[in-house]
């Protein structure tokens, strides 16, 4: 029960609702047939008395014995009274000597004409229901006609239907009781199942899924957990493959740098050339690391959310322009052709000047990188409502099965052109993520062997 404490709630308050429910209907029920019997005896009573008195009346001789085999028949005692009080004819099974029930008011109103009738309890403490009728011998009252009928039988009927009622009742109460518990407890265990889940997930078990899949509050509720634990699960994966991923990164370069700074602290070099050049690689792999670790502190900031834009207005061209520039040396140093191409009237846009240059740097030097022969294009397009940068190149392209993972950190095509082409796989997703920072979109087609284009749309 510590776990059902929602059914339990749910069981009194609908137990009670249903007590109420059957105790009033109960009570009506009662009422209803109470004054139903009531209603039937009385008018069956005075009836049977209205015969009585239009035997009385009649002159017949025999009309006497008639009347004590009716009433004996009738099941009721009948008693002429004089006008005086003396009983002039009594039959029944009544006791004669009991008198109490003759009043002289009711006698008064019987001798004006009237019919009386009343509840009465003789002194054994039996009910009756007696009525009254004048007897009249040519047009004149000289006695009245006493009838009275005992409740007994009719008090028998109404607790068998008492006892029915409340038979019935309790019947539906305890089915009531089954239903309720069955439905509690089918509310109750989805509500259970999900505590015990989400404690589990809780607890780093995130494999934890719930199963309840109805389409209601309780289901809906049920898939919300199961895709907090699928984010949750996700977010643990990539956190222990980014982390992986950084020391895998982080120790190549570290390796060269030992291994030629050992190299060149023992002397084991020939010429001073050789020299020069294990002190480059040096030189070149502390610079590596050193880009790593600025584009994972890039990184990690885009994913806190807590970088900070200066919105400015940005000269576009000019900035892509010097851009271009920058990369022209080691695009010649490959012999790769190297053009921008200006379309429609340039007008600045409003972003962050140096983010939008990282992203144009890192498109530029990538379509260097992976490109061995041919050329680079740059285009810049002034569209209505947006500004497009476009950068492609004749390089060897990118399978198709590998783009939905392009912009993944760390993620490289083969991993074998990783040391070839010196990247880490860090600056696509840095571009991604600062796109949609600064409000745009970024599309990529490739062809392997063919080249690549990245289009990157601003609005203005
Ligand atoms: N223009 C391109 N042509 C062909 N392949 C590309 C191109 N641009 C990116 N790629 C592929 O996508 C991978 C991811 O690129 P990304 O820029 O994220 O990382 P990287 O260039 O390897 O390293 P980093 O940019 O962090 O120094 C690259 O390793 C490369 O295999
Ligand atoms: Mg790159």
């Amino acid at each position: 029960m510590k776990n059902n404490i929602i059914g339990l709630k749910l069981g009194i308050v609908i137990i009670s609702l249903f007590f109420v429910v059957l105790l009033f209907l109960g009570i009506v029920i009662d009422r209803l047939f109470t004054n139903f019997y009531y209603s039937e005896m009385h008018t069956e009573t005075e009836e049977l008395t209205s015969h009585f008195t239009v035997m009385a009346e009649s002159e017949d001789t025999t009309t006497e014995q008639m009347m004590k085999t009716f009433a004996e028949f009738s099941n009721v005692s009948i008693f002429n009274i004089s006008k005086n009080g003396q009983v002039d004819f009594h039959s029944g099974v009544h006791d004669s000597a009991d008198r109490s029930f003759i009043r002289a008011a009711d006698l008064e109103a019987i001798m004006s004409g009237k019919s009386v009738s009343f509840d009465y309890k003789d002194p054994a403490g039996h009910h009756y229901f007696v009525t009254g009728q004048p007897i009249a011998e040519s047009d004149n009252i000289d006695s009245a006609l006493y009838v009275m009928a005992s409740t007994k039988s009719m008090e028998q009927s109404l607790s068998d239907v008492r006892n029915i009622l409340f038979l019935s009742g309790f019947g539906a109460f305890i089915l009531a009781l089954g239903i309720t518990w069955v439905i509690a407890r089918a509310l109750s265990r989805p509500l259970v199942q999900m505590q015990k889940a989400t404690r589990k997930i809780a607890a780093g078990e995130l494999e934890t899924r719930l199963t309840i899949s109805t389409k209601d509050e309780i289901g809906f509720l049920a898939g919300a957990i199961n895709d907090l634990a699928v984010d949750l699960q996700r977010y643990r994966d990539t956190r222990q493959e980014f982390l992986a991923n950084i020391s895998h990164e982080l120790r190549t370069p570290i390796t060269y740098l030992e291994g030629y700074a050992k190299v060149v602290m023992d002397g084991l070099y020939e010429t001073e050339d050789e020299k020069n050049l294990y002190l480059n690689i040096i030189y070149q792999e502390a610079h590596r690391i050193q880009d790593l670790v600025e584009d994972l502190f890039d990184l990690a900031k885009m994913e806190e959310g807590n970088i900070s834009l200066h919105l400015e207005w940005v000269d576009l061209s000019e900035m892509v322009d010097r851009a271009v520039r920058k990369v022209e040396l080691k695009a010649k140093e490959k012999e790769l052709g190297l053009a921008i191409h200006h379309s429609g009237s340039a007008v600045k846009i409003h972003g962050d000047e140096k983010r939008i240059e990282q992203i144009v740097m890192n498109l530029l030097e990538n379509a260097i990188r992976y490109t061995d022969q041919g050329e680079i294009n740059v285009h810049l397009v002034y569209e209505a409502t947006s500004v497009a940068f476009i950068v492609e190149d004749t390089g060897m392209g990118i399978p198709e099965a590998e783009l939905p993972y392009i912009f993944d950190r760390f993620y490289r095509v083969e991993k074998s052109r990783s040391r070839q082409y010196g990247g880490s796989g860090l600056g696509l997703s840095i571009v991604n993520k600062l796109v949609s920072l600064l409000g745009g979109t970024i599309k990529i087609t490739s062809q392997v062997g063919v080249g690549t284009r990245f289009e990157v749309h601003f609005n203005k």
